[in-house]
């Protein structure tokens, strides 16, 4: 029997390349965000499943829990919904853009951990072994000027993603941290609220930033090792980053 992912924020990028990653390799998946028409286009287009959850609403992932545990136990969590909203000082940020991160980040997290760990072990018990993936980012590690907010959730999902190994310890579930760097997706567009132009400069000139299928093959890879091998944190950033704070735009060349 074919082992089963649940993936959230499977609508576009990151998500949505890791559900179809995990289709061509004969999992079955169950793809979860709240735009409809994209889970609906994505699972006629791959045949995973999927369904509507707002991460932020504890209604939903009730919701959730519900149909998962009626539809079979559960072999992998992925844990990338998220995002950013804004790009401000400390001193000048929105609340409630720092509210909306905190949420979505940290709180979605632990609301689908909560939700979904009774499946996972269920899934455990049968196959020997689950996995839980989470995607912080290199900003759950590194501050950057006016990343503030978005750090401070990143670095808080950092640390339920190190409580949890912890807590999990002595069960045959790993317990895995993707770190991406810049990977170019929708990401700066929703932390842009809409505007292009503010999006395409994030990435302009960037040689070869990632891509959401370079994040999805790390997090396949993961999955997919002999259970006993835990990639435990892995960053994962283009060549021409080195830091979120230090980029380089333009040909990369030897000096
Ligand atoms: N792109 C980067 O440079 C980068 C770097 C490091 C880490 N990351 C992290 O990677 C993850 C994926 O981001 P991405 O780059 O693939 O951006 P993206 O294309 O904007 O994807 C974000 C996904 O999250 C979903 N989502 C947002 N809020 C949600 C909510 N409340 N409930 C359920 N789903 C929600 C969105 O779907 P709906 O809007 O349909 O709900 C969408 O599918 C995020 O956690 C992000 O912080 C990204």
């Amino acid at each position: 029997m074919a082992k089963r992912a649940l993936v959230t924020g499977s609508s576009s990028g990151i998500g949505e390349a890791t559900v179809r990653l995990f289709r061509s390799h004969g999992w079955d998946v169950l793809a979860v965000a709240r735009r409809e028409d994209r889970l609906a286009a994505l699972a006629d287009e791959t045949g995973a499943t999927w369904f509507r959850a707002d991460v932020t609403s504890d209604d939903d992932m009730a919701a959730l829990r519900a149909h998962v545990e009626s539809t079979g136990p559960l072999h992998a969590l992925v844990n990338n919904a998220g995002g950013a909203f804004g790009l401000d000082s400390v001193e000048t940020g929105s609340i409630d853009d720092w509210q909306r991160m905190f949420d979505v980040n940290v709180l979605g997290t632990k609301r689908a951990l909560s939700a979904l760990l009774p499946s996972l072990r269920r899934g455990a018990d049968e196959a020997g072994s689950g996995d839980i993936v989470t995607i912080t980012s290199i900003a759950g590690h590194i501050a950057y000027e006016n990343g503030g907010g978005y750090n401070a959730a990143k670095f808080a999902q950092h640390a339920v993603v190190a409580a949890l190994r912890l807590e999990l310890n002595g069960e045959p579930l790993r317990v895995i941290e993707i770190a991406p760097g810049m990977v170019k997706t929708d990401f700066s567009l929703v932390r842009f609220a809409g505007d292009q132009e503010r999006a395409d400069a994030v990435y302009a000139g960037v040689e070869a930033p990632l891509t959401a299928d370079d994040i999805a093959e790390a997090v396949v890879h993961a999955v997919e090792l002999p259970p006993h091998v835990n990639l435990d944190l892995v960053t994962v950033k283009p060549v021409a980053q080195a830091q979120p704070y230090k980029l380089a735009r333009g040909p990369l060349s030897t000096r």
